[in-house]
């Protein structure tokens, strides 16, 4: 099982990326950064299209930890821990990529830093990925991390639809090895 690899191109580039708490100054760029209503759907559960300053205020207090990603200065990734239950658990949430940055590991950044956030300072025993089975760019951002499948529920999609919903689930001790062999 591999950790999160990246090629030379995408190396160079993540030299310059870096992360810090959420600031509000911040949130107008993060609101950009799902395209559509689907994209929304996948990375913020309860969250209203379209994702505005207002909106995002109104929903941040769910979420612990909120952290933006930054490549040379500017906002190009958000993410945050959600059901944060301490000593037991938390999910992954919220996970967004500006649309000119996907593809160029700002994803596979991101999840390592906040799967630390969880498992390393939190010290949670596991923690939880929520994806929707049409979502092909979440999956493999987590399957190309090395984070298995955990089990498969169903869910009720805003069109009244039902949804296969898959959870990742990432135990501490098994991050733990892999991030000390990586
Ligand atoms: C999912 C998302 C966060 C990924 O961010 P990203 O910065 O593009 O991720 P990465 O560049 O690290 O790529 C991660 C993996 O995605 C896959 N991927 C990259 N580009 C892709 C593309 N164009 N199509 C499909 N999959 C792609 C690859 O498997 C890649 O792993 P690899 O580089 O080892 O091959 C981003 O697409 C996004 O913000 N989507 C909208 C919101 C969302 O779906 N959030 C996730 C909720 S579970």
């Amino acid at each position: 099982m591999s950790l999160i690899r990246f090629s030379a191109d995408q190396a160079a580039g993540l030299a310059q990326l870096s992360h810090r708490p959420l600031r509000d100054e911040d949130i107008p760029a993060i609101c950009g950064f799902p395209q559509t209503p689907e994209e929304l759907f996948f990375a913020w559960h309860g969250a209203v299209w379209p994702l505005t300053p207002s909106e995002m205020r109104r929903i941040l207090p769910l979420r612990v930890d909120p952290t933006t990603f930054l490549l040379g200065g500017a906002p190009v990734g958000f993410a945050a821990l959600g059901s944060f239950k301490p000593g037991e658990s938390c999910g992954l949430g919220s996970v967004m990529v500006s649309a000119n940055c996907r593809g160029h590991g700002v994803g596979g950044y991101l999840l390592r830093v906040m799967v630390d956030r969880a498992l390393l300072h939190h010290r949670l025993p596991h923690m939880d990925i929520y994806c929707y089975a049409h979502n092909t760019r979440g999956l493999l951002l987590y399957a190309g991390a090395g984070i298995r499948p955990w089990r498969i529920e169903s869910r009720t999609a805003p069109d009244g639809g039902r949804v296969a919903l898959v959870i990742f689930r990432v135990d501490a001790a098994e991050w733990l090895s892999r991030r000390t062999a990586a």
